[in-house]
Formats: structure tokens, C-alpha cells, sequence
């Protein structure tokens, strides 16, 4: 697969929802909800029935205590029937006991549905973006993703805490308190729910803003996120530049839209439930009015109006939730959106189709870039770039920042593939060989070496299982970790901070440099390895890497031209070419970049 050629403009889209949704529509909805059930509802089933029964049990008691109070009324109450107090105290505790019991089960199993829902599609949503490549994570920020992993999904529980419960327990309500409103007097009914098609439209246009502001609210929030994400990253920067206050407005400005799109989908929701309730009292005044005549005038006794009138008013509560039912709905829909397109962006870094092209044997690693062309964006970065690192021996990229070093090393490990040309390794296309087992073959020091929140000896081992104490222990004093580490509290147990911060820039560097001696791979990849180094620390660092490249095909990036002068070959690149390559003696005896460059280094001192 091609890297995206899509030209984008970074800083706009740093904060565009990743992989913008196309527009809503009904076949889309259906597609977003079918997706859900297939994806990850559908294998709770037999707990979903259960805990609708239990729902549904739940609601149905309503109507069973509504009917219970025409015998209170009529034959307890009026009549001063003794045995009939007996019988309707008890049947009424009955009808409380049965609640407490069905709700005290059916709650806690719906959070276990819909934090287990929600957990499985944070989990495929963190797995499917960590496939992503480089020019992916460069066009949206972390804080954007975090906010779409965990608060997106979290929308998604609205469907267990609101929708289902109205669905189940609120309409079998409805359905009851209604049956008994019918049995007692269907014209009262009529008269009471006259008002209810008034609530169609308004219910479709409020759905829609709905729909509109809770998108707005959730993108003000990953805003928000975002920009906590980017202070804490840079706080040390903001503190010596004096940037608390402006940090401060921007952070007040993404807040304050949050609130304002929270604040309208409420309104949105509100209204929904006032139309409700507005219908509701019309209808009741007028039942009052028709049958309290009734009442009045005999032919109806009071038991029956209470029986009636509980009936109503119990109906008002699962009525309003139902009414937000669709306006719920309508947020799920707008998040299931975005994890659904999250979800849908490609994996450009793709595992090829078997069968795959043999990993190189031992002896057979050498690389060849041949004619490769790539960009990030629209500016190309590599320009028919072209160059062989021989099996077994050091090739050195040099050249000015941002000629494309760096890049090199993001293409061979495969972060990102090129537009055109193609690079292989012993021979084989590098696109052709299994990911993981091209990843594999190198072992890397970064420019930006990542160190993660865990301890010194996790960070050095990233994983790797059964190294042994003596191995770990030549690696850290070939790295000269040895040297800093008993000044840590814990030694090896020591947690190195959020990125490693609690290390200086060289001491991470030398943790990169450990984990490289640990992982012992046929290709070594190092990125201004030793720059972080004071000089004497990196003569000895040096020497371990060199015994380290010795019969390994190695590339070194670096800027000091006294690390590569040893290489076997030299490859000078300048805006994404390659302008010269040879080794040290030839470069220099002809006169060109590389040897302008080594006098401007080497001014005033005896170097040659
Ligand atoms: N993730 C990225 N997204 C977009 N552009 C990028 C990205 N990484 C690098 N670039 C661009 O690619 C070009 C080459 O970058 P590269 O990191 O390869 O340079 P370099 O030669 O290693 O420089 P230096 O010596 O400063 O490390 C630069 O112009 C840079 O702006
Ligand atoms: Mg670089």
C-alpha cells in the first residue's frame, strides 16, 4: 500500500476528528447500529434477555400497583372492607418487594454489559491505532486519540444506563399503566393522550440539533483534552516563557465551547421531556374536567378516578425517559460515528500477503534503496534516493538537518513507506518480508528514543525475556549506565518518570544505547546515538559500538564528522539526494560537500 498522497494541511487538521464521518443518514444509522450488535453486543445475548426479563418485570409492577388502588380506594377505604385491607396491604408490599429485586439485579448487570462493551471496542480501537504509521500520529495529536478512546466510547454506555432500561423496563411500564387506563375507561384514555401527535415534530427537529451539538460537544472536549495533553508536555517551556495565562485562555476557550455545546444537547434533551409534560398536563386537565362530571354525577366511583389518575401520573416518568430515548440515541449515534471511522482509517503499514519474502540469512544483510521518493505530505523528502549499504560493514548518512537522515531509518523499519522506488535487503523487498520479522532485524537508536513510565530494567529490556543477569550486566556497562545507576534510588527497579524524565538527556541516551547491545540484531540502526555524550563518555560509548558493528551492517547518522570518518563508505545527502558518496580519504581529496564540511568542523584544529 501507498502512504496517503493526499496533501493536508497539518495545522488545521491536527485537531479534525480522525477520519471525518461522512454525513448521517438512515442506511448509515442502521449500518452503525447493526455494527454494534455484530461487533459487540451480540455475544452477551443470554445476560442482554436476562436483564431485560428482569427490566421488564420491573416496569410491569407499576401497572400492577395502579390497578391495586381501586380496591383501596373503593373497598378498603369507602366500603370499610376488613378482609380486603389485608389482601391490598399485602399484594401492594408484594409489587415493592418484586421491584427492589428485579432492579436490584438488572442495574448492576447492565454496567457489567456496558463496561464490558465499552472496554472491547477501547481495546480494538487501541490495537487498530497502533497500526497506524508515522504521517497518521503526525496529523492527529494524542491528546485528540485519548479522548477519542476513552470519552467516545464512553458515550456508548448511555445505551445500557438509558436506552435499554426506557426500552425494556420504561415501555412495558407504559404498556401497562396504559393497559389499566384502557381497562378502566378507554374514553378517559382517549381524551387523556389526545395531545400526543402535537409531540411528532418538534420531537424530529429537536432530534436533529441534537444530533448537530453533541458532535460540537464531543470535539470541544477532545479539544480540551488535547491541549492538557500539549501543556503538560511542554510545561517547562510554558514556565520559562511565561506562558501560564495564555496556556490558561486557550484552555478557558476549548472549556467554554465545551460548555455551551453541552449546555444546547441538554436543552435539546430538556426540551424533549417539557413537550412530554406539557402534552401530559393537557391531556390530564381535560380527564379531570369530563370525569370528575362523571364522578360527580355518580356513574363513575372514586377508586376507579385514583386507579386512573395513578395510572397517568405514574406513566409521566417512563413516558419522559422514553421521550429522551431518541435524543440518547441520537449521541450514541454521533459517537458510535467516530470510533466507527476511527476505526475505519487504513492501515497503510500493511502485512503483506503470504508468502512472504525470506528474512536475509546471516551474511546476506545488505541494504539497497533504489530510486525511492517519499513525502510526508505535499514537499518530498526523499528524492530518487538511491545508495547500497554493504553487508557487514558501517555506511554513514551526513548532510545538513533535515536532509532526510532520519527518514532513511523510518522507511527501512518500515514507520512509513515510500511513494515510489523500492528498498530492499539482502536482496529481497522489504515490502514482501514479514512486519514483525523485518522489524526484527534491526536494532535502533533513535534520534528521540522513547523511554516509557517504568522501571530502568523494563526500559532496557522492552520485553525481551530470558536475558540473563550477566548479559543485562555487560550491555549497562558497555552502555556506561553502570556508571549513573547506583546514584538511583532503586538501581535497576528505579521508575525513570513520564518519557524518562526523571533522567538526564544523556542518561537516556545511554538507556537506548543498552537496549541496542541487548537486543544483538543483524542490522544496526543509529541515529546521532552518542550526541547526548560528554566526550569521555562518548569515547568509551563509541567503542562499545563499534565492537557492537563489527561484521553487523550498520548505518550512523551523525553530525559529527569525527564519528563517521571510519566508515567504510559515506553517503552525503543534501534536500533529500544523494550528492556524494565515498569514502573518507576520497571525499575529502575531492574537493566537494563533505569535505567543506569536515574543513568547517575541523577549522583551527590538527585533524586533517
Ligand atoms: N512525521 C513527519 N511528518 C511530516 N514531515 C516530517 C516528519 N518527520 C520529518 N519530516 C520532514 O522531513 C524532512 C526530513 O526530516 P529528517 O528527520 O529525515 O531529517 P534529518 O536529516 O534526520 O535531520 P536532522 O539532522 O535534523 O535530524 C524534514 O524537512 C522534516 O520537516
Ligand atoms: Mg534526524
Amino acid at each position: 500500500m501507498q502512504a496517503d498522497p493526499t496533501p493536508r494541511t497539518s495545522a488545521q487538521d491536527t485537531n479534525a476528528p480522525p477520519g471525518a464521518p461522512p454525513a448521517p443518514s438512515r442506511a448509515r444509522d442502521r449500518m452503525l447500529a447493526a455494527w454494534l450488535w455484530h461487533g459487540y453486543v451480540r455475544r452477551y445475548l443470554p445476560l442482554l434477555v436476562l436483564a431485560i426479563i428482569l427490566m421488564a418485570v420491573d416496569g410491569a409492577m407499576m401497572g400492577l400497583f395502579s390497578l391495586l388502588v381501586q380496591p383501596m380506594f373503593d373497598d378498603v377505604l369507602v366500603q370499610g372492607n376488613a378482609d380486603a385491607l389485608v389482601w391490598v396491604a399485602l399484594a401492594v408490599a408484594g409489587v415493592f418487594v418484586v421491584r427492589a429485586l428485579t432492579a436490584l439485579t438488572h442495574k448492576p448487570l447492565m454496567t457489567y454489559l456496558s463496561e464490558s462493551v465499552i472496554g472491547r471496542m477501547q481495546e480494538r480501537l487501541l490495537a487498530h491505532l497502533m497500526r497506524l504509521d508515522q504521517g497518521f500520529f503526525h496529523r492527529h495529536a494524542p491528546g485528540v486519540l485519548i479522548d477519542r478512546v476513552r470519552g467516545d466510547t464512553q458515550g456508548l454506555g448511555m445505551i445500557f444506563t438509558g436506552i435499554l432500561p426506557a426500552l425494556a423496563r420504561d415501555l412495558i411500564s407504559v404498556i401497562a399503566l396504559l393497559g389499566v387506563a384502557l381497562w378502566i375507561d378507554w374514553v378517559w384514555t382517549l381524551i387523556a393522550v389526545i395531545g400526543t401527535p402535537l409531540l411528532v415534530l418538534p420531537i424530529l427537529a429537536l432530534q436533529r440539533v441534537v444530533r448537530r451539538v453533541g458532535t460540537r460537544a464531543r470535539e470541544a472536549s477532545a479539544e480540551a483534552s488535547n491541549r492538557l495533553d500539549e501543556i503538560f508536555h511542554g510545561v517547562y517551556t510554558i514556565q520559562r516563557n511565561g506562558l501560564e495565562q495564555l496556556e490558561g485562555t486557550r484552555f478557558h476557550a476549548s472549556v467554554a465551547r465545551f460548555i455551551a455545546a453541552s449546555v444546547r444537547t441538554k436543552l435539546g434533551q430538556s426540551g424533549m421531556n417539557a413537550l412530554a409534560d406539557l402534552v401530559g398536563a393537557l391531556g390530564f386537565s381535560l380527564v379531570l374536567i369530563y370525569g370528575g362530571g362523571q364522578i360527580i354525577d355518580g356513574s363513575r366511583s372514586v377508586g376507579e378516578f385514583m386507579s386512573f389518575f395513578t395510572a397517568f401520573a405514574l406513566m409521566f416518568e417512563p413516558l419522559r425517559r422514553l421521550s429522551g430515548l431518541t435524543g440518547s440515541w441520537q449521541a450514541v449515534l454521533a459517537s458510535l460515528e467516530r470510533v466507527h471511522a476511527l476505526l475505519q482509517v487504513p492501515v497503510a503499514i500493511l502485512q503483506p500477503a503470504p508468502p512472504h519474502a525470506p528474512l536475509p540469512e546471516p551474511g546476506r544483510s545488505d541494504i539497497r534503496f533504489d530510486a525511492v521518493n517519499f513525502a510526508y505530505e505535499r514537499d518530498p523528502v526523499l528524492r530518487d534516493f538511491s545508495f547500497i549499504a554493504p553487508e557487514g560493514q558501517t555506511t554513514a548518512l551526513v548532510g545538513p538537518s533535515g536532509a532526510g537522515k532520519s527518514t532513511v531509518f523510518t522507511l527501512l523499519t518500515r514507520l512509513a513507506d515510500p511513494q515510489s522506488g523500492g528498498i530492499t535487503i539482502g536482496g529481497h523487498d522489504i515490502r514482501q518480508m514479514d512486519l514483525a520479522g523485518l522489524r526484527g532485524l534491526f536494532s535502533v537508536v533513535a534520534q528521540d528514543s522513547a523511554l516509557f513510565d517504568e522501571t530502568l530494567r523494563d526500559n532496557i529490556l522492552l520485553g525481551a525475556e530470558g536475558v540473563s543477569d550477566a548479559r543485562l550486566r555487560e550491555a549497562l556497562d558497555a552502555a556506561h549506565v553502570d556508571e549513573f545507576l547506583p546514584l538511583l534510588p532503586h538501581g535497576l527497579d528505579t521508575r525513570v518518570g513520564p518519557r524518562g524524565s526523571a533522567l538526564s538527556g544523556g542518561q537516556r541516551q545511554r538507556v537506548a544505547i543498552a537496549r541496542a547491545l541487548l537486543r544483538d540484531a543483524p542490522i544496526l540502526l543509529l541515529d546521532e546515538a552518542t550526541s547526548a555524550l560528554d566526550a569521555r563518555s562518548e569515547a568509551l560509548v563509541q567503542a562499545a559500538l563499534d565492537r557492537l558493528s563489527t561484521g553487523r551492517t550498520t548505518l550512523v547518522i551523525a553530525h559529527r564528522l569525527s564519528t563517521v570518518r571510519r566508515a567504510a563508505k559515506i553517503v552525503v545527502m543534501d534536500k533529500g539526494q544523494l550528492v556524494e558518496e565515498g569514502d573518507h580519504a576520497t571525499l575529502i581529496a575531492r574537493g566537494g560537500v563533505y569535505a567543506h564540511l569536515h574543513g568547517l568542523q575541523f577549522q583551527g584544529t590538527t585533524e586533517s
